[in-house]
Order: C-alpha cells, then structure tokens, then sequence
C-alpha cells in the first residue's frame, strides 16, 4: 500500500516544522508560482514528486492521516489487532455499534454488516480495499472512481480519452481495478498539472453536471469550460462528496441530477427509471441507500446561497511563512478561527456553538425519524407474517422506500444538518410523514386530505 501511513505522519509533522523555516526562502522566491510539476508531457499521480515542488502543500496534505474527534463529526482511531485480509491495525470506529438501529435499516445490504465513521483522505484506498462490504457483496470497479487517484488510470485505459477509461474502470471486478492505481486523491486529481489550475477530472460530475444544468435551461454545460473559479472551488470536491448508483449492466458511475440536487428530485428520477439498491430483508420493500451527499446538501443551504465553497470552510488559507490553501482537509470544527472566523467576527468558541446547536437539534430530529421509520419496517414485517399478500403491502412498502431515503439522505451527509439546517429540518419531517403514511395504510386508515407543500 502506498498510502500514508500513521508513522509517517508524525514523520511529516516533524519534517514540516523544519520545512517551514527552511523552505521559506524558496517559497518566495517563486515556489508557489504556477510552473510546471514536471517536464510538461510527464504527468505523475504520485503526490511525493508534486510535493518536491510544493514541499508546504504536500505536508499538510499527509495530515490527513489526523485522528481528531467533534463532536458529530471527526475521526477516531480505534485499534484492532492486525487481521491476515486486512493490514490495518487501526480502523475508523463502527458506527452500526454506535446505532444498531441503522443495522435494521439497512437489513440485506452490504452497510449492514460494516459501515464506519468516515476518516481523512489518506485513508481512502485502504479503507475501502479492506471493509468488509467487500466480503459479502461483489463490488464493481467503479468503486475505484471515488477512492483513488484515478485520473492517469483513466488515460492509460482510454488511449489518452478519460471518459473512455471511465466505462473500461466501471466494467471490471473490483480487485483489477484496484490494481490499475495506486494512491488515494492526489494532486492530478484536482489540479492541472501545468498550469495548477482546478479542474474536475471525474467523468461522472462532468456528465452529472451537465444533466443538471439541462434540467435548469442550460445546454452543453461544461463545467471544465463554463465553471468560475468560486464554483471550481466547490465543484472539485462535488466529484466525489456526492449521492450516485451504479446504471445498468455496465455498471456506469451516475449522480442522479437529471431533475435537479435536491432529495425530492433523485428521488423522483429512481423512481422513473425503476431503481432499487435492494429488496428489505424484513418488509420485502424496495429500497434505496442514500451515500454522503454533501454536494447536493450544501447547495440547499445559506452558505452555497452567500457564494461560499466547501473550500472555504475545509480548507481555508493559511498563514505560515507564505499564505496558502491549507491542504489538511479535514472538520472545519477543529480550526474555528482559520475557518469560521475568516467572515465572522465572532468569538470562536461561539461560532462553534452555533454549529453544534445545529448539530444537536438535527441529530433529535433524525433519532426521531430512525424510531418512527423502525416502527414502520416492523409493522410491515408483522403484516407480511401474518399473511397479508404483497399487493396489500404494496403502499406501505412504498412509504418506506420515500421514509428511508429522506432519513438516509440527512444520515449519510456528513454535516449533521450543518450544511443546509433547514433544509435538513424539512427532510426529516416528510420523512417522519412517509413512516406515518405507511402505518396508516397498514392500518387502513385514510389520512385527512394531504397538505400541499407551498413551491420554492
Ligand atoms: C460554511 C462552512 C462549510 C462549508 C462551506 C462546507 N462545509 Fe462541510 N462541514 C462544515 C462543518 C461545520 C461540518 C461539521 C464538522 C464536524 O461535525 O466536525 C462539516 C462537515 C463536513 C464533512 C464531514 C467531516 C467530518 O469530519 O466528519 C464533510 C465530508 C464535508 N463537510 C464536506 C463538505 C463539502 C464537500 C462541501 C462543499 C460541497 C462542504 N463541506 C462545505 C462546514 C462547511
Ligand atoms: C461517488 C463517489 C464514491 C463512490 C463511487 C464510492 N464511494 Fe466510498 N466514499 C465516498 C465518500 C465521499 C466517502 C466519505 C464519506 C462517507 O463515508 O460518508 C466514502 C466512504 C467510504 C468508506 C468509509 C466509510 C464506510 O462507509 O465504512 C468505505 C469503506 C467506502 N466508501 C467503500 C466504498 C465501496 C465498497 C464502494 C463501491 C460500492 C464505494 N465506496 C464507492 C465516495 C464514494
Ligand atoms: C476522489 C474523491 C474525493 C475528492 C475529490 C474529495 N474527497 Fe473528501 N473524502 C473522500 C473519501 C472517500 C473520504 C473518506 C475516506 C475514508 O474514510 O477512508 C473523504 C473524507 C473527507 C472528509 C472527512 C475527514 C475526516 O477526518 O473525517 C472531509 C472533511 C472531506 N473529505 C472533505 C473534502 C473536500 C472539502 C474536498 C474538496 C476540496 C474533498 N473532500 C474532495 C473522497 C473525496
Ligand atoms: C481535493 C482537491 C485537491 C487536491 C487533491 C490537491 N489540491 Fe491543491 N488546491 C486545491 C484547491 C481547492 C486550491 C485553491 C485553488 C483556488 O482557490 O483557486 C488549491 C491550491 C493549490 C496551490 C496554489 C496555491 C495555494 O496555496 O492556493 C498549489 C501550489 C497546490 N494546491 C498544490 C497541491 C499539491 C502539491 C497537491 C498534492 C500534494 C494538491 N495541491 C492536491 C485542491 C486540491
Ligand atoms: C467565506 C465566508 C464564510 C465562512 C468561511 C463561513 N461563513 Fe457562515 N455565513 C456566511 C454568510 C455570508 C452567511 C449568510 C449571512 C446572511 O446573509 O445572513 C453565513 C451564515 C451563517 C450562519 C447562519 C445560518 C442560517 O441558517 O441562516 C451560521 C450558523 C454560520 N454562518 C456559521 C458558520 C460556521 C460555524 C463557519 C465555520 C465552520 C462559517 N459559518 C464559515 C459566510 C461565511
């Protein structure tokens, strides 16, 4: 494995400290000017060759091997004895221990047998070549899109055309693809290597955003040509921060925007083309697994509204002995004043507050939707057992489809409500109004004459 490992990490902090102070002649002597990473024709996707270049960028992206907890968010060592499948010895803690509701939630799928907290960037590729989704489901290669750098992968399979190596990448097992890349995100993945310019070298955004600008009137968008650079600064990270499935046989990596970003619209679009990630162990429905849309939350909320990017918050500038974009990405929470405190001027132990209040009232509201969505699996459960026939259950199944996606899509976002509050509200609350809807219909009972929602 050729990710940063936690020895090497003190190793970085170490050299960093004496990076700064020798290095600081370099860097103004042009070190951060866009020249070249190598002689222009011979782009690498080692971060180590980059790093001789930038030496300041490169150390603060090994930090993200960091093990620092929030409290919603963060990441936490937890040790495990070193297994003979799995060369890790310290592994993100479980969160199906945390809430073994989400193990019923997820009842026959793969999630719910291992699912973690989510860790730094450095971890990605180990993280994922050795959880234990990949013992009990055969994991396609498009996996690999999200959790490496891919990007020469791409080119060395497509002849030189990324969306060509994209669909080879997606049609192959899991383990051949993992052996046509060998580090997690790195710098080609992000910027041009000769003009260090961002730039978004994922197939599945370029053709997501594209499918979601012509729902909005917009044709032929490329968000290579046509994206400012406030929006690269978000977009960059929308490549894989972001809800997908894998379509058809080819298993293409799709973000389902056609109709729009927000829950309601992905919902609608797996509907129309008759998408399920699985059938429920337990009630026989059809459902659906929502995965880390930070993307599609953020634009919802009044940040994306102000024109801030998820670089802003995650990594803000930094000063040291040259002012530069802090490459540790990593919670916002635990840098308050570099992140927060860059627009507001307000102290920073009360602008974590405000945070965490967010967090607080989301984190209730999504325990109460978890028990009225488990209240609904086991009632239909009992229906199925009792011998009602499927076409009886058909509408409570499908109100827990809607009920379990609402809920998931603010479970799996990783703010915990802060990126959109209340946007986050308002999905917890029809999700709790699927869960009632469906033991209405199970019960027999008809609802009063459903609320329209207002348009906005
Ligand atoms: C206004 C600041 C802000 C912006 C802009 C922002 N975030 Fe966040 N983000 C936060 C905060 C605050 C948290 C909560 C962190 C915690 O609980 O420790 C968070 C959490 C996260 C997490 C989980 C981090 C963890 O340690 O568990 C991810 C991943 C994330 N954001 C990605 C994004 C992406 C992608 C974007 C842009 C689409 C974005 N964020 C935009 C402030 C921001
Ligand atoms: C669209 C991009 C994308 C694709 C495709 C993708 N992932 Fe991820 N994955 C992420 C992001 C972003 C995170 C971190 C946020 C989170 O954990 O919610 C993550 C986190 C993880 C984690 C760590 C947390 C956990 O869930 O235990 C594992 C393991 C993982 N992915 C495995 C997989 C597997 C297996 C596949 C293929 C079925 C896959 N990923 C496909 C983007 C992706
Ligand atoms: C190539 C896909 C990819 C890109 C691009 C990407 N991320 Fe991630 N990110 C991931 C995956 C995968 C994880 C989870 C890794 C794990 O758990 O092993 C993750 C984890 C994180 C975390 C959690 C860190 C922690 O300590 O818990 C934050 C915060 C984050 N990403 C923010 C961002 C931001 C901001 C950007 C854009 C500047 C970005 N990411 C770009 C795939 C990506
Ligand atoms: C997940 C995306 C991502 C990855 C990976 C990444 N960068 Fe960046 N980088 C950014 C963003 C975002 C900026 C800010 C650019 C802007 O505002 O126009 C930036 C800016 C820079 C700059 C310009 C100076 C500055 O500090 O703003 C340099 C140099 C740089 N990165 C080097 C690197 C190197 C070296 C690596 C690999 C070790 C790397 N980057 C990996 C996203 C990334
Ligand atoms: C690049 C500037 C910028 C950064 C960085 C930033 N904010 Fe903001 N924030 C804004 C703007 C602009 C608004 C909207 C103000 C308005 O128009 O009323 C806002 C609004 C808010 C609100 C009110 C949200 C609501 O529901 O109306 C909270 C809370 C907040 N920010 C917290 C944070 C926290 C916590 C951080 C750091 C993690 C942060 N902000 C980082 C610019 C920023």
């Amino acid at each position: 494995m050729k990710t940063v490992s936690l020895t090497k990490s003190k190793t970085a902090k170490l050299l960093a400290v004496g990076f700064f102070a020798s290095i600081a002649l370099l860097a103004f002597s042009g070190d951060l000017l866009p020249r070249p990473v190598e002689a222009q024709t011979n782009e690498t996707d080692d971060p180590a060759v980059w790093g001789k270049r930038f030496p300041m960028h490169y150390a603060d992206y090994q930090k993200t091997v960091d093990q620092a907890r929030t409290r919603y968010g963060g990441s936490e060592a937890v040790q495990v004895a070193p297994k003979e499948s799995d060369p890790r010895s310290v592994v993100a803690q479980s969160r199906l221990d945390e809430d073994p509701r989400l193990k019923i939630m997820w009842d026959g799928y793969a999630f719910a047998v291992d699912f973690r907290e989510e860790r730094g960037h450095a971890f990605m590729l180990d993280d994922q070549t050795y959880t234990d989704r990949q013992k009990v489901a055969k994991q396609p290669g498009t996996c690999i899109n999200c959790h490496a750098s891919v990007y020469l992968a791409y080119k060395k399979l497509g002849d030189g055309d990324i969306f060509k190596g994209f669909d080879a990448i997606n049609k192959m097992p899991y383990a051949d693809a993992r052996k046509e890349v060998s580090h997690p995100v790195s710098c080609i993945d992000c910027h041009d290597a000769s003009t260090m310019k961002l730039r978004v070298s994922r197939p599945a955004f370029i053709n997501g955003m594209k499918a979601y600008k012509a729902s909005q009137g917009i044709a032929d968008y490329d968000v290579n040509r046509d994206a400012s650079r406030a929006e690269m600064r978000s977009y960059v990270c929308g490549q894989c921060h972001v809800e997908y499935y894998f379509k058809g046989e080819s298993k293409t990596l799709t973000y389902p925007w056609s109709r729009g970003l927000k829950v309601d619209n992905m919902l609608a679009y797996y509907d129309e083309v008759g998408h399920k990630d699985w059938t429920h162990k337990q009630s026989g429905a059809n459902v659906l697994k929502a995965q880390h849309p930070e993307f599609e939350m953020f634009s919802q909320g009044p940040h994306a509204r102000a024109g801030v990017s998820c670089v802003d918050c995650h990594m803000p500038k930094k000063t040291g002995p040259a002012k530069i974009t802090d490459h540790h990405v990593r919670s916002p929470l635990l840098m308050v004043e570099q992140s927060c405190n860059t627009c507001h001027k307000v102290d920073a132990a009360e602008m974590k507050d405000r945070a965490e209040t967010i967090q607080t009232r989301t984190f209730n509201a999504r325990n109460l939707a978890m028990d009225a969505l488990l209240d609904l699996i086991n009632q239909i459960k009992a229906a199925k057992d009792s011998g009602r026939s499927d076409a009886e259950l058909a509408e409570a199944r499908d109100f827990q489809r809607k009920a379990q996606f609402y809920l998931d899509f603010v479970e799996a976002e990783n703010s915990m409500g802060f990126h959109a509050p209340q946007e986050s509200a308002r999905i917890l609350g029809e999700s709790m109004n699927f869960s009632r809807f469906g033991l209405m219909s199970l019960s027999g009972v008809k609802p009063v004459k459903p609320f329209a929602p207002v348009k906005k």
